[in-house]
């Protein structure tokens, strides 16, 4: 694992310049994306970076990580409006080529046919993380098998509660989510996991120095052969 430290703006424009290289290498890359508020930096900085003409993403293929059950793609709190409106609208991406779970759609075959997708695009390149202050990457909650692959989840009352301040109140939080799993995460070519905030330093610490145990879902990074975390200095105060 690499680990970097820095500011909040410097680690999202140095993760954004990781993509434009990336990229640049290999423009029809398929990228694993993620919501909340950590990644919203790092595509913003894409977003210039793509109007200034550095990098393209028009042969680019994205999946997403995670969408909650139960809310329609134009739900403000949805991850497909997330994406749409922090990424996808604008960058010059073919809105066929992304990919975000459909919160309706929650049958065996509906989640086992996400994670064919992504094979049949030659699996994911390069994946982005954020963290859960438990230790959670996408909505694999602690406790989650490490064999997982896409799935349904009951999201924790933690999450529920860090999740509520986007909505009007706890009650409005679906209770169930989509979700790649720790083996479709793991079976990724590159990660870039970030975290932002004192609030995820205990995480932090767990998922580099901890046991590789599902209570800490991202500690099984450590198993993984290319990943670099981004982390600004609060959330890197404990490494
Ligand atoms: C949600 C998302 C995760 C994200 C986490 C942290 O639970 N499903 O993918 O990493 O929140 O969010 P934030 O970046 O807002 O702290």
């Amino acid at each position: 694992m690499k680990v970097i430290v820095d500011s909040r703006q410097n680690i999202a424009e140095a993760a954004a310049q990781g993509y434009v290289s990336f990229i640049q290498n290999k423009p029809n890359a398929v990228l694993g994306l993620a919501t909340g508020s950590t990644p919203e930096d790092l595509y913003a900085e894409l977003i210039k970076l793509c109007n200034q003409g550095e990098v393209t993403f028009k042969d680019v293929t994205t999946f997403n990580l995670d969408e909650y059950c139960g809310l329609a793609p134009d739900h403000p709190q949805s991850y497909r409006y997330f994406m749409q409106d922090k990424l996808f609208d604008h960058i010059d991406i073919n809105p066929r080529n992304t990919f975000v779970p459909d919160g309706f759609r929650t049958a065996e075959e509906d989640l086992v046919a996400y994670d064919r997708a992504i094979a049949e695009h030659g699996g994911i390149d390069l994946q982005l993380l954020g963290i859960g202050g438990n230790g959670h990457i996408a909505f694999n909650e602690p406790g989650t098998s490490f064999q997982s692959i896409t799935h349904m989840v009951e999201l924790t009352p933690e999450t529920r509660q860090a999740n509520s301040r986007f909505f009007n109140s706890i009650d409005e939080v679906p209770t169930h989510a989509i979700c790649m799993g720790m083996r479709t995460i793991m079976n990724t070519q590159n990660i870039i996991l970030m975290a932002i905030g004192k609030n995820k330093a205990e995480a932090i610490r767990n998922t580099v120095y901890g046991d590789i145990d599902p209570k800490c879902p991202a500690s099984v990074l450590q198993l993984h052969p290319n990943v670099t975390i981004f982390v600004d200095h609060e959330a890197g105060s404990l490494l």
